[in-house]
Formats: C-alpha cells, structure tokens, sequence
C-alpha cells in the first residue's frame, strides 16, 4: 500500500518545474550544437584560407624573383638610382637614400655587390641592426645572379 502512494502522486507544481528544467535544457543542447558547427565551421574555413594564400604567396616570390647581373646592378649606381645587392638578393633602395641614418655611406654601394660594406659599416666595422637587416625586404627586386 505505501508503495502505490509513492508512485502515484506527484504533485502538479513538481511536473511543471521539470518539464521547464527539461525544455531549458533541450535548449541549452541545441544553442551548444550551434556554436560548435557555427565556431568549428569558422576554424575549418580559416585554415583553408590561410594555407592556399601562403602557398601562393611563396609561389609567386619564388616564380617571379628576377636574377640580377652585376652588369645591370652596374648601371644603377646613383643617388637618385641606387641598387645594391647584399648577399644573395638585390635590391633598389632609390628611395631610402635620403632616410639612410647613415647618410651618404649607403652611396658607396650602389651598383655593386655591398654584403661587406653591410655587414661592416665604415667607421666603426660593426654590422647593421636586425632591425636594418628586416627592412631590406621592402626593396626587394630580385636575386643576385650567379
Ligand atoms: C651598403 C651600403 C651601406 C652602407 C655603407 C651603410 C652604412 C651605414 C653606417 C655607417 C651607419 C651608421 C650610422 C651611425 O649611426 O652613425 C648605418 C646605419 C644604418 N643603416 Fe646603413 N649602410 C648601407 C646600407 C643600408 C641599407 C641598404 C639599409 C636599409 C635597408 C641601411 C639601414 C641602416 C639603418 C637602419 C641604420 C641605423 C643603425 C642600424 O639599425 O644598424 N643601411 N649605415
């Protein structure tokens, strides 16, 4: 007999509590589903479009990376038409000749191979800065021919 009432009676206000329990729940799974296909989706999409983007950057670079004689760095030897080329890439630095900290001393490699002149600097024989040896990018225009 004690076991029938247990069973039975549940009262109303109990039901209705669950049943909102339940559906916040139900809701709650739902919204987590969505923003795992939503932010996993995002993630799968920026992987691929980073990985073909680099890919075709360095393509390019390498495909349209120009050699270089020392002939034709030769006739590019001006302050107002400088190329230098240090190591193994050359470069127009026309327009920095004037920024140089440096000053003129950046003209005593123009139109030729400068890697030592770079690597030490008249006066003190010290090489440039990393900070010098990064902003050489910006005015690739080829390589060094060999
Ligand atoms: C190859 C010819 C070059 C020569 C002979 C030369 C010479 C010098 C000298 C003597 C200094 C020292 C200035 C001082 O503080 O008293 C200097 C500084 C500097 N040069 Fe050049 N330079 C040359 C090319 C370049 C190029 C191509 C760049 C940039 C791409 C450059 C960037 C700098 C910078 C940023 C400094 C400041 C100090 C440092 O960060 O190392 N130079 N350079």
């Amino acid at each position: 007999m004690e076991e029938d009432n247990k069973t039975v009676e549940i009262p109303k206000g109990v039901q209705k509590g669950s049943k909102v329990i339940t559906g916040v729940f139900v809701a709650l799974v739902i919204l987590a589903i969505i923003l795992v296909v939503f932010l996993g989706g995002k993630k799968v999409d920026s992987t691929s479009e980073e990985t073909p983007s680099s890919q075709a950057t360095q393509t390019t670079s390498s495909e349209t990376e120009k050699a270089i004689s020392l002939d034709e760095l030769s006739t590019h030897s001006t302050d107002d038409n400088c190329w230098i080329a240090i190591g193994e890439g050359a470069y127009d630095v026309t327009g920095f000749v004037t920024k140089h900290p440096g000053g003129d001393k950046i003209l005593s490699g123009c139109g030729k191979d400068a890697t030592e002149i770079f690597n030490a600097r008249p006066g003190t024989g010290l090489p440039h800065s990393e900070t010098a040896k990064n902003m050489l990018s910006q005015f690739k225009i080829g390589n060094l021919a060999k």
